[in-house]
């Protein structure tokens, strides 16, 4: 950069005295005082003392800062192409052309040009071949200087192209406006360039007009063009919060009344950008969008690791990471509703090859939506391009003229100190925008599924109420199998979409039930599932056609149910009608939304021939509407989100729950490397972890690794021995002590369990007076310390074991009080050593 001196009086500044490396020239190199062949400056036999030689094509951007009068030079093409050449020279003003040449030919006089440049910001010096190639164009701008204003700063080169960059603490996301109008992104993790873009860096590619990768964008015109040209046309900038800050560039086709806007909302302290687009037009006809991804960051393809997570039921977030070599790797869901059954939209890109909690450059990317989904990485050797956004598979969309299309948001969450301040960020976005009441620590559950499952009434619910009150729970849920009468839901293979109480199970409906746990000090929650139905329930004897299903095809079921046709409005009304129904009752405070099955038969009777494309989509807005609803009408209502488990877990849907179930699979020996997993994106408050008899472990492990995220039971207390039932109380008596840092605190994950002995985590509050580590044995291992994270050297925390296990040695360090920094040295020797076993320290005042 030029060092911004003041100027004492009007004076000229000479072209030659800029930084003129930031000069483009189409041959060599441009010259101070000489001609681009080295040679003095010579135009039409006349000599020039001083002045800048260049070669067509050439630019060079300066910034006036408004504060300039005049630019003035003689301009020609030098001497030393002998006679041949022929160039235009172009004087612009903020984008605005304020003199041009025409043609120059070689061996010609020198051309005078003196403009007026007041006002100015950015002025553009341009040297085109005069449109015959470029032989030989060897321009001079001679005797080149700006008349600077009284007490102006100096003028400064600029780099060749309008650039912009979005900027967080440490993380800069660059744009250059190409010549051609287009819209180029800086290559991520690429050093800087001075060159002209390639169309292979365009910031958000379209199809059709020669760009040859795979797309962000692909339209049908009306007129059937199957191209799109979108050129720059501004961008605004909007300080939303001292700490956010919206950016929206502008793009439009040069041919279309057909615009598109790049969102780009960046959480400055907290290295986080969501990003969406929104496409309008105003065409003659609907165009129809083939592919609309709602992000296409460029990255640099050295060393680049991708971690993902794949799974199916019980067996979620399953992480692999691998390089990313040329060719399309693509991470997608073709199944629409409960769309993540089989791989989650979230991943991690590391530049530094695989990823490390502590060290390296990762960008974490995550889409908020809750349908078919595609993340696309084309890799073509110069470039990997990371193409997310809605699955554009079998999902062409019909745009009327005047309606805008907004894609689904894609968070990016970016680190360069390891996946550990990486999360942390998300963490901290989540708790703020990405989860409801995220600053409240939620509250201990007991669900009745694994304890009852479909065999229960009144009486057998309400006897869980005293003994969950008395191991100290907060809340308990009813869930499936508590509705239908015609076809009474006690197993589920029947009574699905009628939502009317069992008369027999519960005669007077779910009001005493809720009341029985409200008189109790306890708040009462129910299960729902209002997007299916079962064909043995009233609701499909008389809608048979507002199911989901392919007209000629025998109707396919999963766990023997059909998804409704949330895009046709009756089924709109009636589930909205069925939530507001239930969640109305009083002493109903929470709800578990459940979703069961995916779509495999995506076949809409409601959109009719021409739109069954839009099923996939128009679903996913109608259950936000839904979502959006239950929400607003019931703002103090607590949702957790469930599909089977981890089916539907993203940031579309998330924004209107609280907590997610991530996997019916409880097993503690599964859980910790699941929770490890998921906690990359969603913080373990949101993550409902409940202590199960699920394969048998021990009480103690079970309770301790739920008690590390969303503390819950889903255990027959009536049956349970008194034993286990110390240890539960145990357990949430410890868990309500620590809950405000494990809930909101900074996570730091220490001792990585995949495959391990043991895997071990903390968490930190935030002003580091306070921390809990959790340590779980998952194999007999030697007794080594584990070494917390994120305390505050200088200060002294007291040492003590939550809830030990009865008969197991206690801490050597238990009651003592020690500097942070010697614990993070040191480490703490945990009481743990045998397979199945936990440790649960505090370090606190
Ligand atoms: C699937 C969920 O994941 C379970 O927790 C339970 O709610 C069942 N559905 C009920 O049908």
């Amino acid at each position: 950069m030029m060092c911004a001196a003041s100027l004492a009086s009007a004076e000229t500044v000479w072209l030659s005295s800029l930084d003129l490396k930031r000069m483009t020239s189409g041959w060599s190199v441009p010259k101070v005082d000489l001609g681009v062949a080295g040679k003095p400056l010579s135009i039409g036999g006349k000599q020039f003392a001083r002045g800048v030689g260049t070669h067509a094509t050439s630019k060079l951007r300066v910034d006036l800062g408004r504060k300039a009068n005049r630019f003035f030079a003689q301009v020609g093409v030098d001497d030393s192409a002998g006679g041949q050449g022929s160039v235009e020279f172009i004087v612009a003003g903020d984008g605005k052309i304020l003199w041009q040449s025409g043609l120059v030919t070689g061996g010609k006089p020198a051309v005078p040009v003196d403009v007026n440049v007041a006002g100015v910001g950015v002025l553009d010096l341009r040297v085109t071949d005069g449109g015959d190639g470029s032989g030989s164009e060897h321009a001079d701008w001679a005797e080149a200087g700006i008349e600077m204003q009284a007490g102006a700063q100096a003028p400064t080169a600029l780099l060749p192209f309008e650039t912009f960059s979005l900027r967080t603490k440490s993380f800069a996301l660059e744009f250059r406006v190409g010549d051609d109008g287009r819209l180029y992104q800086n290559v991520l993790g690429a050093p800087d360039v001075n060159e002209p873009p390639q169309r292979l860096d365009e910031a958000y590619p379209q199809w059709g007009d020669g760009y040859i990768w795979e797309p962000a964008l692909q339209v049908s015109h009306a007129d059937g063009n199957t191209s799109t040209a979108l050129l720059y046309d501004g961008a605004t900038r909007t300080n939303e919060a001292p700490d956010r800050e919206l950016l929206r560039i502008k793009l439009r086709d040069s041919a279309y009344p057909f615009e598109v806007t790049l969102c780009l909302r960046a959480h400055r302290g907290r290295d986080l950008l969501e990003q969406w687009i929104e496409i309008r037009h105003h065409e003659s006809g609907a165009v129809k969008l083939e592919h609309m991804a709602s992000s296409a960051l460029l990255l640099s393809p050295t060393n680049l690791h991708l971690a993902h997570f794949f799974g199916d039921w019980a067996k979620e977030m399953q992480p692999t990471t691998e390089l990313l070599t040329p060719g399309t790797k693509v991470l997608d869901s073709k199944i629409g509703v409960r769309a993540h059954q089989f791989r989650n939209p979230s991943f991690i890109l590391s530049l530094d090859g695989t990823p490390s909690e502590t060290s390296g450059r990762v960008l974490a990317g995550s889409l908020a939506w809750s349908g078919s989904f595609q993340c696309a990485f084309d890799h073509n050797g110069r470039g990997v391009r990371a193409l997310c956004g809605v699955n554009p598979f079998a999902s062409g969309y019909t745009l009327a003229a005047g309606e805008t299309f907004t894609t689904p948001t894609m968070i990016w969450v970016w680190s360069d100190q390891g996946l550990g301040d990486m999360s942390r960020k998300f963490h901290a976005w989540a708790r703020d925008f990405g989860l409801r009441d995220g600053h409240v620590p939620r509250a201990v559950l007991l669900n009745n599924w694994y304890a009852t499952g479909f065999d229960f009434d009144f009486n057998r619910i309400v006897g869980l109420f005293d003994p969950a009150k008395e191991i100290g729970t907060e809340l308990v849920l009813l869930d499936d199998g508590w509705f239908g009468n015609k076809y009474p839901r006690v197993n589920d293979r029947a009574g699905l979409g009628d939502w009317q109480p069992n008369r027999r199970r519960l005669p007077d409906g779910l009001a005493p039930l809720a009341a029985e746990a409200v008189k109790r000090s306890l708040r009462f929650g129910i299960w729902i599932e209002p997007e299916m139905a079962n064909p043995k329930s009233e609701l499909f004897e008389q809608h048979p056609d507002w199911v989901i299903a392919q007209a000629k095809r025998e109707l396919e079921l999963q766990r023997n149910q059909l998804v409704l046709d949330l895009t046709r409005p009756e089924v709109q009304q009636f589930e909205w009608h069925i939530i507001r129904d239930i969640l109305s009752v009083t002493g109903i405070s929470y709800a578990k939304w459940d979703c069961n099955r995916y779509l495999t038969q995506p076949g809409s009777s409601w959109l009719g021939p021409h739109r069954q494309s839009h099923l996939w989509i128009d679903y996913v807005h109608a259950l936000y509407g839904l979502m959006d609803k239950a929400t607003k009408t019931f703002p103090k209502t607590e949702l957790m989100l469930c599909a089977g488990g981890g089916g539907r877990v993203d940031y579309g849907a998330l924004r209107y729950f609280h907590e997610f179930w991530p996997s019916d699979n409880t097993d503690p020996l599964v859980r910790v490397p699941m929770q490890w997993d998921y906690s990359y994106f969603f913080p373990l408050m949101s993550i409902v972890s409940h202590a199960t008899h699920s394969d048998n472990r021990p009480m103690h492990f079970g309770c301790s690794v739920a008690m590390s995220a969303n503390f819950g039971m889903d255990l027959d207390l009536v049956k349970l021995p008194p034993e286990d039932k110390a240890i539960c109380a145990g357990a949430i008596s410890a868990y309500k002590r620590i809950r405000d840092v494990t809930q909101l605190g900074d996570l730091y994950r220490l001792e990585r369990p995949h495959a391990a002995t043991r895997g071990a985590l903390n968490f930190v509050s935030s002003d580091r007076a306070r921390a809990v580590v959790f340590v779980f044995q998952l194999k007999d291992g030697p007794v080594l310390p584990v070494r917390p994270q994120g305390l505050d050297a200088s200060r002294r925390y007291v040492v003590r074991e939550l809830n030990p296990e009865l008969g197991r040695p206690g801490l050597a360090t238990e009651g003592k009080s020690i500097a942070g920094e010697d614990l993070m040295r040191d480490g703490i020797v945990p009481s743990c050593s045998k397979a199945l076993e936990a440790c649960v320290i505090e370090l606190a005042p």
